[in-house]
């Protein structure tokens, strides 16, 4: 692929979120990155910070990834205080096999997280 590129953002959940919620949201976002090529992590750490902490590393072809950031997950209800923590060309798919792999922290996905690890740093000790 040309022009691979990689986003990562960390947000903050807007309210509890239940199994269910996790669920729906992950059904939706799998189904339609699907369709556009868009590959992933979705981190959701229920323990950190008041309602639960996201982090989303986003992977495909650029225009796919900034459409589906821009247009599906900016807007989402389910969180707020969404900041970019790192965005730009990647050599490779790091969760090619996932139109959106789901962790419940960074342990829980530790095969391919070197890349975000050291690309996030600050966002765990
Ligand atoms: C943390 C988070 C990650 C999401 N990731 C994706 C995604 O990777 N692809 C996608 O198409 N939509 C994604 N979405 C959007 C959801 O699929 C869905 O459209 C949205 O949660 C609908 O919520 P609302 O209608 O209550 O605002 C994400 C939403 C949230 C909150």
């Amino acid at each position: 692929m040309a022009d691979l590129r990689s986003l990562i953002y960390v947000s903050e959940a807007t309210r509890p979120l239940s199994e269910a919620d996790l669920g729906a949201m992950l059904y939706a976002s799998r189904a339609h990155n699907a369709t556009v090529g868009v590959t992933g992590l979705l981190i959701f750490e229920r323990s950190v910070g008041p309602k639960g902490r996201f982090v989303q590393c986003l992977e495909g072809e650029g225009d796919s990834v900034a459409r589906v950031f821009a247009r599906r997950i900016v807007g989402a209800s389910q969180h707020t205080t969404i900041e970019v923590v790192w965005e730009g060309p990647i050599e490779r798919r790091d969760f090619a096999d996932w139109s959106m792999k789901y962790a419940r922290s960074i342990d829980a996905a530790p095969a391919e997280t070197t890349d975000l690890l050291r690309r996030t740093g600050r966002l765990w000790p």
